[in-house]
């Protein structure tokens, strides 16, 4: 995999005016397009499909979480419209199992989302999870990997830990920033070289990119990071 494929750009834009325009300036200085549940539901399913029959690389962050026929049925319909990547709630081994399913011989990829990295030990406890978020987030982990997932989402603070149990398990990490820049919302961010230094397969890359005022630029000069990373460990 080439350092520019392990970039996954966040597509979080409102219109699908927006994404094409993003998509026009990117075009294949990247790996992969995420669409996130805000494109998703401004008709940004016709674009994935679009996307995935010109060749390139769909990630849907549905976040799947439902009732098992719901799953199964909903994990079918993503593999038909040709995307590589999907988000399921690793919350139970009911979902996780009926997704694979759902995904049948396809070659549809299932990430797990562990625990959302907005919830902190309180925010747990009270929904009676009287545990720390990174116990909880290895366990969710071992429970996707059990039932046949292909990798997870994690946080580059959690992506070390999870690396060093993980095997052949793709960790996907989001809060990137580059050294000295604006970290935004994101409270606990990493570099790209820390990243790929932490275990991440692929990063999940949004502001830095799509805000930037050259984004083809911008997403091959981190692709420059990730490989200078990648050569040095
Ligand atoms: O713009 P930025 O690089 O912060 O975008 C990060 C992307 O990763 C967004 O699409 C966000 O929803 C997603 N994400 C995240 N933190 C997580 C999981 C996903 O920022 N823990």
């Amino acid at each position: 995999m080439s350092p520019k494929d392990r970039i996954i750009v966040a597509l979080d834009v409102p219109h699908l005016d927006e994404a094409r325009a993003l998509i026009d300036k990117l075009g294949d200085s990247v790996g992969v397009y995420k669409l996130g549940l805000e494109l998703i539901y401004a008709g940004g399913l016709a674009l994935a499909e679009e996307l995935a029959k010109d060749g390139h690389r769909v990630f849907l962050d549905a976040k799947l979480l439902d009732i098992e026929a719901t799953v199964e049925r909903a994990t079918a319909a993503i593999a038909k419209t040709g995307a590589h990547f999907v988000t399921v709630h690793a919350t139970d081994r009911k979902t996780l199992d009926a997704a694979v399913r759902g995904r049948g011989d396809s070659a549809l990829k299932l990430l797990g989302v562990t625990v959302l990295t907005n919830l902190d030990r309180a925010d747990l406890s009270e929904q009676g999870i009287e545990m720390p978020p990174l116990a909880l987030v290895q366990e969710r982990a071992r429970l996707s990997q059990d039932a046949g997932f292909d990798g997870i989402v994690a946080s580059g603070k959690e992506a070390a830990a999870l690396r060093e149990r993980l095997r052949n398990f793709l960790i996907v990490t989001p809060g990137i920033r580059q050294a000295g820049t604006d970290v935004q919302d994101q409270a606990r961010v990493v570099t790209p070289a820390d990243a790929v230094g932490a275990g991440a397969d692929y990063l999940v890359i949004g502001r830095p990119i799509t805000r930037a005022k050259d984004p083809r630029a911008a997403a091959e000069t981190i692709a420059q990071e990730i490989a200078a990373a990648l050569s040095s460990s």
